[in-house]
């Protein structure tokens, strides 16, 4: 039997490409985060501490969560829920994949978020434009392009008015086609971007940054406002 060690991306995009051909798109978060659990897999996106557009997004923003409520939205190990926490945001953060909320709870014992599972394609009524803060990172573009335009509805749908969403994602340019697109990842294309901004949700701030391990792979970071 060979020992030679699995490059996670390698062992993701099986995982992925396994699920997809099941017609289970996403049925293989969770077979990844349970394996990880087992040390037989590593979660290549987990980066054991909140992503660096989120912190630079708090630094520069300084939102006081004081009475506020916040909704992280496959929030993976929970490290971008618990900047969010810390805010003094009333957070609940949730993911598809029951291994990775028993990961986010066993990582951060003393967390002041609530983790669940739940799925975004499919969320709970009482969400509905319920939060203050609603954080998008990574989730969307982990979907299959024929999903995204729904994922996307239910991003927005659960802000509050006066409410704001913050999305990072991978960006693409609109004029490569979708079948182009060999993912996971499906990054998203200023299209997509813009239709967050439906019903009374603005977009008011969008930025495009280089990735610091990349520079030609661009991440988008938008902020909207809902009226
Ligand atoms: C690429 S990872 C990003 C995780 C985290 N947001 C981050 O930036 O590190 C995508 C996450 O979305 C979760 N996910 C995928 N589809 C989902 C759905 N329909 N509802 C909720 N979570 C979902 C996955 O389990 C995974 O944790």
């Amino acid at each position: 039997m060979s020992t030679e060690p699995v490059d996670p991306e390698v062992a993701t995009r099986q995982f992925a490409r396994e699920s997809l051909a099941a017609d289970d798109p996403t049925g293989w978060f969770e077979r990844l985060y349970s394996a990880a659990e087992v040390g037989q897999a590593v979660v290549p996106w987990d980066r054991g501490s909140a992503h660096v557009l989120l912190s630079d997004w708090i630094a520069t923003a300084e939102p006081d969560g004081t009475g506020k409520s916040a909704l992280v939205v496959g929030a993976g190990t929970g490290w971008d829920a618990e900047l969010i926490a810390d805010r003094g945001y009333d957070t609940i953060a949730f993911d598809i994949s029951p291994s990775a909320i028993e990961t986010a709870k066993r990582t951060h014992p003393d967390s002041k978020a609530q983790y669940l599972t739940a799925d975004l394609l499919n969320p709970p009524a009482e969400w509905h434009r319920a939060f203050d803060l609603v954080v998008e990172i990574y989730t969307v573009q982990a979907l299959p392009i024929p999903l995204q335009p729904t994922a996307i509805r239910q991003v927005g749908e659960q802000v509050r008015p006066g409410g704001t969403l913050l999305v990072i994602a991978a960006a693409r340019d609109d004029d490569l086609p979708d079948a182009d697109i060999e993912g996971p990842p499906w990054p998203l294309t200023r299209a997509a971007i813009d239709s967050f901004a439906i019903a009374d949700l603005r977009l008011i701030q969008l930025d495009r940054f280089p990735s610091p391990s990349d520079p030609t792979v661009l991440r988008w970071r938008a902020e909207y406002l809902r009226d």
